[in-house]
């Protein structure tokens, strides 16, 4: 298993680590939140079955599970099998839980057979795969001709005040972000190759986040706190950096940003 492959397995074994980090959007001033914003750009009236991959705790289908008819059915996958019992949980009292099912999938090697699916969402994982690229083949190879795809992807300058504080503070190597995983202009760059339809939409929400807790418990969440080993004295020195920051300025800005692309094949 590679590097990267056993620190997602650490850090997604259950949802304890990713709800932490979704509670940081409390702080933002968008109407929306992510998943609430992803629903409204889809269309899945063509759809007999829609796959999800790296589904997590099923927040995409808390908010969207109302735009499907009674026929249309989900297979909500991640490889994590603590994610999808998250997920299971959660959709469990929906009015649609019947129209689910749920599998360890990797996204990366998929067990499905090609052409089965009109719709494979992809929201939040490309950055977390050792090749997104291979990803990228697989969800094609899924997809019926004519379906699409909805595939999200972290900027570069996503959460990037956190990330910068955080990065500051450590003693010597470099945290490495979301978007140098799998950058967006790579992306768009792969997808023009593999599809013949592209769109780009931005999710934009600027947050204030008052509370010097929440920022330190964000960075304690992400693979970062794992990869550097961070430390006590570590962990102070951020925590007196935001309090600082924050007591200064009112707030710590920073935005939660995303870059949807819905791809057609
Ligand atoms: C940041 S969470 C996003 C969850 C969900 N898509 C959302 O929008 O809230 C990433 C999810 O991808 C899963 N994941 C990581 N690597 C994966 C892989 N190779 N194949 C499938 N799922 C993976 C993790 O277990 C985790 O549940």
């Amino acid at each position: 298993m590679t590097n990267q492959k056993s620190l997602n397995r650490e850090q997604y074994q259950d949802s304890s680590q990713y709800d932490i980090r979704t509670e940081i959007l409390k702080f933002g001033s968008h109407p929306l939140s992510p998943w609430q914003w992803l629903a409204k750009q889809y269309d899945f009236s063509s759809a007999k079955t829609i796959l999800e991959l790296g589904c997590g705790n099923g927040l995409f289908w808390q908010v969207a599970a109302s735009l499907l008819t009674p026929q249309q059915t989900v297979v909500a996958t991640d490889f994590s099998a603590g994610m999808l019992a998250a997920s299971q949980t959660n959709l469990k009292n929906i009015p649609q839980a019947k129209q689910f099912s749920y599998q360890v999938e990797d996204a990366e090697q998929l067990s499905f057979s090609e052409n089965h699916f009109e719709v494979v969402l992809a929201h939040l994982l490309m950055h977390l795969l050792s090749s997104p690229l291979q990803a990228l083949h697989e969800i094609k190879r899924m997809l019926t001709p004519g379906g699409f795809a909805g595939i999200t992807v972290f900027p570069n300058d996503f959460m990037q005040s956190i990330f910068i504080l955080a990065n500051e503070l450590l003693p010597q190597s470099h945290y490495k972000s979301a978007a140098e995983k799998c950058s967006v202009n790579v992306l768009e760059r792969e997808l023009t190759k593999l599809f013949s339809r592209i769109e780009k939409l931005e999710y934009v929400n600027h947050l204030k986040i008052t509370e010097s807790v929440k920022v330190v418990q964000f960075i304690r969440s992400t693979s970062m706190a794992k990869q550097h080993n961070l430390t006590e004295d570590y962990i102070e020195c951020l925590t007196n950096k935001a309090d600082q920051l924050i007591s200064s300025l009112g707030a710590l800005v920073t935005s939660f940003k995303l870059t949807l692309f819905i791809v057609t094949k």
